[in-house]
């Protein structure tokens, strides 16, 4: 398997990912995407966004702010679970404030007053970032960078249902960024303080949660394996009874066999009606769902799905990667299945004199696939450039294209070359992407 150090260099070389603020010595935890790497994290979720929305007629999607007001994170959970110091109780994961857990500063492996299970040492940091709204820099200007996508799900879910005529059960999805301060942000764009989630929550009745977790645990296996990612290096790992949420009842992590370990990729929990129940304590307004058939009121249950983009990157990045001896030479190509490639095609012209046809041709490739035209250095490494972009096809324009009016593609992952008519390329391409 591939290591980290020659994906991240590869990652820096071709343009997916560069350190931020790299000129002023980079800032620990944070990345940038480079042109090619936004293109492919805007295939992933786009990918998801697809499979997830479009593509179903029970879930919709919305797209909130990321400072929300601070009750949010009061409701959550996230403001006395976050503040530090803190401890953890290993047993019934029950979080406290070190200063509540006097023992817990003497003795670091001091006993949970709840459980009486053995806790963690104090971790002074507080996961959530501040910041202040409006032009004072009080305590009650404060506001939080959110870490984590769903709980203006939650806030939101009954201008939601109220506007999309959806009906129990029915799903709400998010992509957008979140913020976390993590203590030892590590493994390049795994653990970082700014990353974007996928998130769906899936409103149900109580009694069919279950059923629906286990539709949602599939889903989401299938839709790893839709994005190519090999199916032995992903897992299902649910969750042990002690090592649950208090308020979750199951819970399945996807993971993926990183260069550095099976890791979490997604979590998908059934975590009952905590979220709205606790919004409802806090704000003190009904989101109850009221049923007409049934002609009763509660609060639904919710399945979530949520997913990392940056961390699903990171696995189609160490998936795609291959090295193989061609002749004396080690060629780099990133198999990204077709669907997802940063770029699905790329024009070369053999020569200067051959720029204005082969602008012309990729002019016209551009209108149906992403495309790129590359007219710098040696046939052989713009090839070695394509390959290491995972560019599925090349097309090559060249002297006899003036005269047979035909180009050659290379297919990236054969190297086996076609002559095509200059006019059947975006049907010979279209036919190579269904
Ligand atoms: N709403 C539930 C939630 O946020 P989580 O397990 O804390 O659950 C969900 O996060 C997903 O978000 C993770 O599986 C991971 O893919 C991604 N994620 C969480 N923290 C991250 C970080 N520091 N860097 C990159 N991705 C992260």
């Amino acid at each position: 398997m591939i290591d980290m150090e020659k994906l991240v260099s590869l990652c820096k070389r071709r343009g997916f990912i560069f350190q931020n603020s790299e000129i002023y010595g980079g800032i620990n935890g944070f990345w940038d995407y480079g042109p090619i790497g936004a293109e492919l994290k805007r295939r992933i979720r786009d990918s998801w966004w697809k499979n997830m929305v479009q593509e179903r007629e029970n879930v919709v999607g919305i797209d909130t702010a990321i400072i929300a007001h601070p009750q949010t994170w009061v409701a959550s959970g996230h403001v006395a679970s976050f503040s530090d110091p803190m401890v953890d109780c290993k047993k019934c994961k029950k979080r406290y404030r070190a200063d509540d857990v006097p023992e817990s500063k003497k003795h670091p492996k001091g006993k949970c007053p709840e459980c009486g299970g053995e806790l963690t040492e104090a971790r002074a940091f507080n996961l959530m970032f501040q910041t202040h709204v409006g032009a004072t820099s009080d305590s009650a200007s404060l506001a939080y960078l959110r870490p984590e996508t769903c709980q203006s799900i939650f806030t939101q879910f009954k201008n939601v249902y109220t506007v999309s005529r959806q009906k129990i059960p029915f799903g709400i999805a998010q992509i957008g960024k979140a913020f976390r301060n993590e203590i030892t942000p590590r493994n390049f764009i795994f653990r970082s303080r700014e990353f974007e989630q996928m998130e769906m929550e899936f409103f149900c009745r109580e009694k069919e949660s279950e059923k629906w977790f286990e539709f949602w645990v599939n889903e989401r296996q299938n839709w790893f394996y839709g994005l190519g990612i090999s199916k032995d290096r992903l897992r299902l790992r649910p969750h042990r009874k002690d090592e649950l949420a208090h308020y979750a009842s199951s819970c399945t992590d996807v993971e993926f066999e990183m260069p550095f370990g099976w890791s979490e990729m997604e979590g998908i929990a059934n975590r009952g009606n905590y979220d709205l129940t606790q919004h409802v304590k806090v704000s003190g307004k009904d989101l109850s769902w009221f049923d007409e058939a049934a002609k009763e009121r509660f609060l639904p249950s919710v399945i979530e799905t949520s997913v990392g983009v940056d961390r699903t990157l990171l696995a189609v990045l160490v998936d795609a990667y291959h090295e193989e001896q061609v002749k004396d030479e080690t060629r780099v190509v990133m198999r990204f299945a077709p669907s997802i490639a940063p770029y699905q095609v790329a024009v070369f012209p053999l020569s200067d004199k051959l720029e204005e046809p082969s602008h012309k041709l990729e002019r016209d490739l551009r209108k149906h696939f992403v495309s790129d035209f590359d007219d710098v250095s040696s046939i052989g490494k713009r090839y070695r450039r394509h390959d290491e972009i995972g560019t599925p096809f090349c097309v090559t324009y060249d002297f006899q294209s003036e005269e047979d009016h035909a180009v050659t593609i290379r297919d990236r992952d054969t190297m086996k070359q076609d002559r095509v008519a200059v006019d059947k390329v975006t049907e010979y391409l279209k036919e190579k992407f269904v």
